[in-house]
């Protein structure tokens, strides 16, 4: 069954083992639809309108992408002071996404305050909603697109240690760590000072039957680790006195520290963007995961799309599978 036909994606909490899995085959076909260079344009005539209240690189920018390749067109803002959203005849965020909801078949929106595309999915009739991450809350493709780089890389998500560094507050650590509440993970987390998981998240996951344990130091973890999953600290969050100027303990990532302790199929994972807790030395390494899992945000996002408008493709073509 196609679980996210006609839905909004909102949250990694939506979603179960088997929602995921379909998802990620449908990626897998994307994929080799595009190495041939034949891929089924079968959202011709969708309209994806981007409503970027917040900056954005890769969120954006991949999902216009994906639903291009698909055959639909892109419209929207990547700038909301260019919108009725800010000014000084200003009008309500649900009258905006009202607005948009008649204009477009699917709204991509990232929003600084946590909770917001929820609300505006609540407000709109016709068109579909997806959450490209909002405040502290959740960045659930990001997820879906983590995830599925794990797969792609170690060919099964079961049974991975996985180690989470630096600044654990972050909307896709929220995310990732819902998403892997479905397999049978090991979880280790690594915080830079005053950056820890939120204590909610932590008793949410412990709830759900899933430990996590915490380490000071990534030095401890690396060796046990299959995927280490970096985010970006915000650096001037820190006290100007902070030990934890240094990301994650007295030794960061780096070459030398993953060449000297770390797996050799360790992988490395970020979302983007990057600050110094990850070095460019490690991008010509076997240990960088994330140029690719930055490509997958294509990938991802087109069978995510074809999914949420009931278009499910394979050998033998596409084929309706839902409301839309
Ligand atoms: N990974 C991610 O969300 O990147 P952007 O902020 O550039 O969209």
């Amino acid at each position: 069954m196609n679980a996210f036909a006609g839905q909004h994606m909102l949250s990694l909490k939506q979603f179960g083992r088997e929602d995921l899995e379909l998802l990620f085959e449908a990626t897998d076909e994307v994929g080799r639809e595009l190495a041939k260079g034949q891929v089924h344009r079968n959202l011709d005539g969708k309209v994806l309108m981007s409503a970027f209240f917040d900056k954005s690189t890769r969120t954006r920018l991949s999902h216009e992408t994906a639903m291009l390749r698909l055959g639909g067109t892109v419209s929207g803002f990547a700038d909301a002071a260019v919108t009725r959203a800010t000014g000084k005849v200003r009008e309500s965020s649900e009258d905006v996404f009202r607005m948009l909801a008649l204009y477009g078949d699917v709204i991509v929106t990232r929003h600084p305050i946590t909770g917001e595309p929820a609300r505006a999915a609540e407000a709109i009739e016709g068109a579909l909603l997806i959450n490209a991450g909002d405040g502290s809350g959740e960045h659930p493709t990001q997820a879906l697109v983590d995830l599925y780089t794990m797969r792609q890389r170690f060919g099964h998500i079961d049974g991975l240690s996985v180690v989470f560094v630096n600044d654990l507050r972050m909307r896709c650590t929220r995310s990732l760590l819902r998403g892997l509440r479905n397999y049978d993970c090991k979880v280790s987390c690594v915080a830079t000072l005053g950056m820890g998981l939120d204590p909610l998240l932590r008793a949410e996951m412990e709830g759900a039957g899933h430990s996590i344990t915490f380490h000071d130091d990534l030095i401890g973890v690396l060796p046990e680790a299959d995927v280490v999953y970096s985010s970006p600290t915000v650096i001037a969050e820190l006290k100007e006195d902070a030990v934890a100027r240094r990301a994650a303990g007295e030794l960061p990532l780096s070459r030398d520290l993953l060449e000297a302790v770390a797996k050799d199929t360790v992988v490395v994972l970020h979302p983007l963007p990057r600050g110094e807790e990850l070095p460019t030395e490690v991008d010509d390494t076997p240990y960088n995961g994330y140029f690719q899992q930055a490509a997958n945000g294509v990938t991802l996002r087109m069978a995510l799309l074809r999914l949420m408008f009931g278009r499910l493709c394979g050998a033998d073509g596409c084929a309706a599978t839902g409301r839309h």
